[in-house]
């Protein structure tokens, strides 16, 4: 399948999840489980089931990894679902969230969708196309002078990687506009995209929350890597321009 094909699929799987948790909001405090500084959502699972649904009506035997479980064995194409992105934003009303689907075939990243339905945004691409937002190409930001840029982390559910993502970008603080911390990955990812911030970092994050707007910074003229993979999945996402990324990466390895 091609990568345009494989992209309408993403997209369809992404909206769907993200307009069933929309339309159920009345439903966001139904909770299947609660540890200090997590929650899991029955809409979670629900929204999750939504998309592997319109994966599967395109693709039955499709190989699903999602933030709420897998699905069908394992080979080269890979679909990568996170049904509701910012979950504990969504738990309390705080509109920033998303429904994510990717597309990996081997190592390489071929479609993505990130869909945030309180805003009505839709950001895609494909591995040979442009990133979009609502269908028109967008493009990291210009900026030439990091005195100018706009800088967003988040905080993982562990303390260890919650503290490191605020150092590496604390120290960013002195040389920068300023620092934002918004709650929803992939919608952060598609900021630096859409050039509305300028770079990104957070360690302790998953494969599901940056897997297709690592893709659309990409498309969108950015840079983006994800490092440090651990055993049970965490790793470190760092994405920017050609200015904040080499900034960003640098303070990353001088921070230990
Ligand atoms: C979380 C969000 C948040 C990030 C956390 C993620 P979830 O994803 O992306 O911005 O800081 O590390 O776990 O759990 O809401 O899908």
């Amino acid at each position: 399948m091609n990568p345009g094909r494989l992209l309408e699929i993403a997209v369809a799987a992404a909206r769907a999840s993200g307009d069933h948790a929309l339309m159920h909001q009345s439903r966001r405090r139904e909770t299947l489980s609660r540890s200090p500084r997590d929650i899991k959502l029955v809409l979670d699972r629900e929204c999750q089931t939504v998309a592997e649904s319109v994966i599967c009506e395109a693709i039955p035997d499709a190989c699903i990894l999602g933030e709420e479980g897998n699905r069908g064995a394992k080979q080269d194409t890979e679909w990568i679902v996170d049904p509701i992105d910012g979950t504990a934003n969504f738990f309390r009303h705080l509109p920033w969230w998303c429904s994510s689907v990717a597309v990996r075939s081997g190592d390489t990243m071929v479609a993505g969708a990130v869909y945030a339905p309180e805003f009505g945004r839709l950001y895609a691409a494909s591995v040979d196309g442009p990133a979009t937002l609502n269908g028109q190409p967008i493009q990291v930001s210009p900026v030439t002078s990091m005195a100018e840029t706009f800088i967003t982390t988040g905080i993982s559910k562990t303390s260890v990687d919650a503290s490191r993502s605020m150092a590496v970008t604390l120290q960013l603080q002195p040389e920068v506009m300023k620092l934002r911390i918004m709650g929803a990955a992939a919608l952060d990812l598609c900021m630096v995209a859409e050039g509305v911030v300028d770079g990104f970092y957070e360690t302790g994050i998953y494969i599901w929350d940056v897997a297709a707007a690592c893709l659309i910074v990409e498309r969108a003229g950015g840079r983006t890597i994800t490092q440090n993979h651990q055993p049970d999945g965490r790793l470190t996402c760092i994405a920017g321009t050609g200015l904040t990324f080499p900034r960003l990466r640098e303070l990353a390895s001088q921070t230990h």
